[in-house]
């Protein structure tokens, strides 16, 4: 018999459902939250308000796309965190609502760990043990991949997260939010040696970009004194020499950890893995140290619920099921 889960994804601003049969993604709807975009960034209470909204017809018309009738289920698997709790709390009470009136097991699901698992829905997949870089607008990490559900955060970020430190930037240049895939547009004109950024250096395999936010702010204002349309007249360059500082600092990292562990499977996994500096970055790293890379495709990259299903997945091959008394947590450790 196979085995049928439904993945839900509620944590930030976008609600997703998928379909997944013995490993296979059958569907994955992502709903998106266009309401955020005029604030400059995410409302939590607006995003639970549209999870509330979208979260019927984003689970049915995964069922439909799947072709799977909701009493063919074998699981229902939600993110249990991290994340905004009242986004949470919408995905977690729905699957617990489906769990029971089914009467099948729920699944909870740490975010972080679904996004390293999207490796799993397509090949080429990374074999184990992997070096996985995890840069979303939340979350910062470096984590060794020892197997499916055994993963362990080596460094991670301090302050801000990478996404974080693309959009304060592109917000600063004038952008609007989400700013990390327009400055990566901009970035593909510009000199990325124009303009050098103070970056601040963290012991062993941690992050910090709220320094080089500050430089950018100091920088520009210091500029904008002397010419009032500086950003304009210098945008792409500007963009590309943002890029180029924030993606040095991920591969440094990357690049010591990877010597130092003497792992050359190297996979990138969260929405900034979209970004093309960084893509080409890692390729560039691949030839001279001889690592495999793995770069998810772009719908797997950003949130949704294949990913979670997919982590489902292995978690009930494990027989890893919670109880319908499991709360959200807004901070979740691997
Ligand atoms: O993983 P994700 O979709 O959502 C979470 O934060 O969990 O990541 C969103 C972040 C945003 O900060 C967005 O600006 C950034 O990923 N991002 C990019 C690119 N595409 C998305 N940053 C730089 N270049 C891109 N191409
Ligand atoms: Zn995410």
């Amino acid at each position: 018999m196979s085995t049928i889960i439904l993945g839900i994804e509620s944590s930030c601003d976008e609600t997703s459902a998928a379909v997944l049969q013995d490993g296979r993604v059958l569907s994955n709807i992502i709903a998106g939250q266009e309401v955020h975009r005029q604030y400059g960034g995410v409302v939590p209470e607006l995003a639970s308000r549209a999870h509330q909204q979208h979260i019927v017809p984003v689970v049915d018309s995964a069922l439909q796309q799947a072709g799977i009738d909701k009493q063919q289920l074998s699981a229902v698997a939600f993110t249990r965190g991290p994340g905004l709790l009242g986004a949470l709390i919408v995905g977690t009470s729905f699957a617990k609502a489906l769990a029971l009136g089914l009467d099948i097991p729920l699944i909870e699901v740490n975010h972080m760990q679904a996004h390293i698992l999207a490796h799993f829905i397509e090949a080429p997949r990374p074999q184990f043990p992997f070096l996985c870089l995890t840069v979303s607008g939340g979350h910062t990490q470096l984590v060794l991949v020892r197997d499916y559900l055994q993963m362990e955060i080596i460094g991670q970020t301090q302050d801000d997260a990478a996404g974080e430190a693309f959009d304060k930037a592109a917000k600063l240049l004038g952008l609007p939010y989400p700013g990390g895939p327009l400055i990566d547009k901009l970035a593909a004109e510009g000199d990325p040696q124009r303009f050098a950024f103070a970056r601040s250096s963290m012991p062993n395999y941690d992050y910090s970009f709220s320094g080089i936010k500050t430089s950018i702010l100091y920088f520009l204002q210091k500029q904008k004194q002397k010419d009032d349309d500086f950003i304009s007249r210098n945008l792409m360059d500007l963009a590309a020499s943002i890029q180029y500082n924030i993606v040095a600092m991920l591969t440094e990292k990357l690049t010591k950890a990877a010597n130092d562990l003497g792992i050359k499977e190297i996979a990138l996994a969260g929405g900034v893995s979209a970004n093309s500096g960084l893509r080409a970055a890692v390729q560039q790293l691949a030839e001279e140290h001889g690592w495999r890379t793995y770069f998810p495709a772009l719908e797997y990259c950003t949130d949704n619920a294949a990913m979670i299903a997919m982590a489902g997945y292995y978690k009930y091959q494990k027989q890893e099921f919670c109880s319908l008394d499991v709360a959200p947590v807004a901070r979740y450790a691997m």
